[in-house]
């Protein structure tokens, strides 16, 4: 989901299911991770088929307790585990045939719902963020880390302009009084010069907050080299994301083990390395006018995918090399 803000729906929508059914196709069986298990949406819609076998990870111990409903009608069928998603290479799966890995990244509708859980800033929530098997809150954050850091977070992971003003205003505040959801979005309201009427003045800064303290590019970054690594030959890997950084983290990814690059330009005969996926569609797919009338979040979603070519295990990529400068900045949080 795009808006930091409690939406106006009233229930849980799993978003482009039909594409992403008809993409990975169940109707041939085989085994599906589904990495952001959330309400259930694809796990279930998967369990349909026979012959399916899901694994369901989640990171939100609430999420648990769907997924022990859903054993109970799918007990040999039907895993959940309560790990994030980085860590899936660590599941015995070598017996496995994977057909296909698909995230869901964000949160859902039920987690910004949730005061508990503070991840909108028009709740009377605290100032947590914490999607679940975190190390530190957004409080923790906003009242420990350096103004540079904090003016780095709101910039890079919000795309926020007046990152500097409102990292300096943090910082003034803070020692005079704790900074809780409300007071956070007094101060951010204080420090934008630029008003924007149609999307809440603190929207890029709660994204922002969240995304450092779920480490969600981390988490991304590792979550599809191992992806990469599960699935089996022909199995599909697919992802929805929800912003312009997490689409060019998973478009680069893709791109870049599906282009047959040359091994060297100073090569007379440019030499192709091997391609490990085939690439079927450049353009993400989106979400129907239908969808996004029924669903207004779903609006920014985009569904990419790719195809692996052969039975894989270990492969070169440069991810971590092009994404570590935002790597660096989640790292601010190991000394929270
Ligand atoms: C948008 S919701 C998924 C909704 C789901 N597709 C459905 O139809 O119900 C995203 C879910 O991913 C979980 N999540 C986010 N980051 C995660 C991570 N790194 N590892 C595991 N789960 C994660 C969140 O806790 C949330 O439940």
């Amino acid at each position: 989901m795009d808006a930091t803000i409690v939406p106006k729906i009233q229930k849980h929508y799993p978003v482009l299911l039909k594409e992403i059914i008809s993409v990975i196709s169940p109707r041939h069986g085989g085994t599906f991770i589904d990495c952001t298990f959330g309400q259930g949406g694809y796990s279930k819609k998967i369990l349909d088929f026979e012959n399916t076998k899901v694994i369901a990870l989640d990171r939100d111990k609430e999420s648990e307790k769907i997924a022990n409903q859903l054993k109970q009608n799918f007990e040999d069928r039907f895993i959940f585990k309560n790990i994030k998603f980085s860590q899936l290479n660590n599941l015995k799966l070598k017996n496995e045939n994977i057909k296909g890995v698909i995230f869901d990244l964000g949160y859902s509708y039920t987690q910004i719902k949730d005061p508990q859980k503070g991840l909108s800033f028009d709740s009377d929530g605290n100032l947590n963020m914490q999607l679940g098997l975190n190390s530190y809150s957004a409080q923790d954050a906003i009242n420990k880390l350096e103004e540079k850091e904090l003016e780095k977070i709101f910039k890079f992971f919000g795309d926020e302009n007046e990152a500097k003003y409102i990292a300096r205003n943090i910082i003034k505040e803070r020692s005079k009084n704790i900074i809780d959801t409300k007071v956070l979005v007094e101060i951010i309201d204080k420090s934008k010069k630029r008003k924007n009427f149609k999307v809440h003045n603190a929207t890029k800064v709660f994204q922002a907050l969240r995304i450092f303290v779920n480490k969600e590019i981390s988490e991304l970054i590792f979550g599809l080299i191992n992806a990469a690594k599960v699935l089996k030959k022909g199995g599909v890997l697919g992802v929805v994301t929800f912003h312009s950084l997490e689409d060019k983290i998973v478009k680069y990814f893709f791109k870049s083990l599906s282009e047959n690059k040359s091994i060297s330009r100073y090569s007379p005969v440019a030499k192709q390395a091997e391609t490990l996926f085939n690439l079927i569609q450049k353009k993400p797919i989106t979400p129907s006018d239908e969808e996004v009338s029924e669903n207004p979040p779903s609006r920014s979603a985009k569904f990419r995918y790719v195809i692996k070519k052969s039975d894989f295990y270990n492969f070169d990529t440069d991810i971590e090399e092009q994404f570590r400068n935002y790597m660096e900045i989640e790292n601010y949080g190991d000394k929270l």
